[in-house]
């Protein structure tokens, strides 16, 4: 039961090659890209889930809507149909296209940050977190514990310990939160959904002391199916109320279009009915993303993504899409690899930490986890722990990162079922020889965001068991 799926809910049209190289060469490039799977070029890696992001398959709608941009300067075409889009989904007023969800993030961040205030998430996303601290803002998580325990069920490993945040404002004072912001749903504890109930509790908690509310919108619609699957009193309501339902608790929301909206480029700055802070966004896009009516985007991308937006709500896809998912994780659990459990909506997350025990975490056991997953199948996954944390920017200390994961991300409509067995064979096999496979140090460590071009090397038995005992 547990390895039931759904089949596609959709055709092939087109499609595009993808091959494995040999072992020997991905050996090669593995110690040409530094031990760092960022690093490989994308032709030597056979199935990619290095991230969800900009790199799902448009549907022959989306595709059709290219041919029908409107590339006008001012007043596209495309620009109204956006907005008629996102009123309908979203039932938000007010609309400014970004190039992508960080684009957004950019021009609204400064608006509402003071310098020493903080932002309070359930669980900040890397490009969030910067973005928080670029105008002095104090970026602060309060997902609840059972997010941090891959082992046991929570239906909503998303939602805030709301009464820990309430104390939080009590002690700093409300004038010292610049704003809320929920994710949706929880990159960084595993794709997981914050509940209707949660969102209500935040919602009355921003109210109470006057605080705005904003979304950080990727992964919405697999939030929203998620409530409807799992929250009671919903499994009756469309996915499309859901969602309607969850922004109506938010004053407006940055969105990344490139997840859950199928397009491969785009974001979304949109707000309920805030008319003065929207006009104040307006004029800083000018300057950062582009005029008003085009934002980052050209005419045809606003009209794939007015599209999309309507594709991303479809139940059809949306059971599909979390059953793929599912299968992904169900499999690997029941041959007893350590999961995120239970499976988010777009990706699974392998406890590297549990795996891979004798790896201490100064080491980055997930990482080395995804170089064995490339060398062993040519899967590129992403790890997600100290490496990606990195140093505290003050003491210039490793960060203690609470879990160690490798990220299998699944883009959308992109890969079938098969590809799914080829992932599972390939980390049953690594399990075998777990023991064997050497932690990492740095050849050359980047000061900001190392993760992304950091090189490294597997560490020498010896080095490998002093550095495990500091
Ligand atoms: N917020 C969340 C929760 C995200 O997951 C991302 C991107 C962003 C904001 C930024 O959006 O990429 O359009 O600028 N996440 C990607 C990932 C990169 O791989 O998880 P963006």
């Amino acid at each position: 039961m547990n390895n039931a799926h759904l089949a596609e809910p959709f055709k092939i049209k087109m499609v595009e090659p993808i091959r494995m190289i040999s072992r020997e060469r991905r050996e090669q490039a593995l110690i040409e890209a530094g031990y760092n799977p960022f690093s490989l070029r994308s032709r030597d890696v056979y199935i990619d889930l290095l991230t969800d992001s900009g790199t799902g398959a448009m549907s022959h709608n989306q595709w059709a809507g290219l041919m029908l941009g409107d590339e006008s300067y001012a007043g596209s075409d495309n620009f109204y149909h956006l907005a008629e889009s996102v009123a309908d989904i979203f039932g938000y007023r007010y609309m400014i296209p970004t190039h992508q969800g960080r684009g957004a993030e950019q021009v609204l961040f400064p608006q509402l940050i003071k310098p020493g205030q903080y932002v309070l998430g359930n669980m900040h996303f890397d490009t969030t977190k910067a973005h928080i601290e670029m105008p002095g803002g104090r970026a602060r998580n309060f997902v609840i514990d059972a997010a941090y325990d891959t082992t046991t069920y929570h239906p909503f490993k998303g939602n805030f310990d709301v009464e820990k945040m309430e104390r939080f404002i009590d002690d700093v004072g409300a004038e010292a939160v610049a704003f809320i912001l929920i994710t949706v749903t929880c990159n960084s504890s595993g794709g997981q959904p914050v509940s209707i109930e949660n969102i209500k509790a935040v919602h009355a908690c921003a109210k109470k002391h006057g605080i705005r509310l904003f979304f950080d919108s990727a992964r919405y619609a697999e939030n929203a199916y998620f409530i409807q699957q799992r929250e009671e009193g919903y499994s009756d309501k469309s996915v499309r109320e859901i969602v309607r339902e969850m922004y109506s608790y938010g004053d407006g929301s940055t969105v990344s279009a490139k997840k859950d909206p199928l397009v491969n480029i785009g974001g979304l700055l949109i707000f309920k009915d805030d008319e003065e802070l929207f006009r104040a966004c307006q004029a800083m896009v000018v300057p950062l993303e582009g005029f008003p009516t085009y934002g980052g985007l050209a005419g045809r991308d606003m009209e794939c993504l007015a599209r999309g937006l309507q594709e991303s709500v479809d139940e059809d896809y949306l059971a599909y899409r979390i059953s793929q998912v599912g299968y992904l994780g169900n499999r690997l659990r029941d041959a007893g690899v350590p999961i995120q459990y239970p499976t988010g909506g777009h990706a699974v997350f392998v406890d590297a930490g549990k795996m891979l025990p004798h790896i201490p975490k100064g080491q980055f056991p997930a990482h080395a986890l995804a170089n064995e997953l490339y060398i062993e199948s040519g899967v590129r996954g992403v790890e997600i722990g100290s490496l990606l944390l990195g140093r505290d920017p003050e003491t210039g200390e490793q960060q203690d990162s609470p879990m160690e994961l490798l990220r299998l991300t699944i883009p959308r409509r992109v890969y079938t079922m098969n590809h799914m067995d080829v992932v599972v064979a390939a980390l049953v096999a690594i399990q075998d020889r777990a023991k064997e496979i050497r932690g990492l140090e740095f050849t050359y460590e980047p000061k900001i965001l190392r993760h992304f071009t950091a090189r490294l090397r597997p560490i020498e038995t010896e080095s490998a068991a002093v550095a495990g005992m500091m």
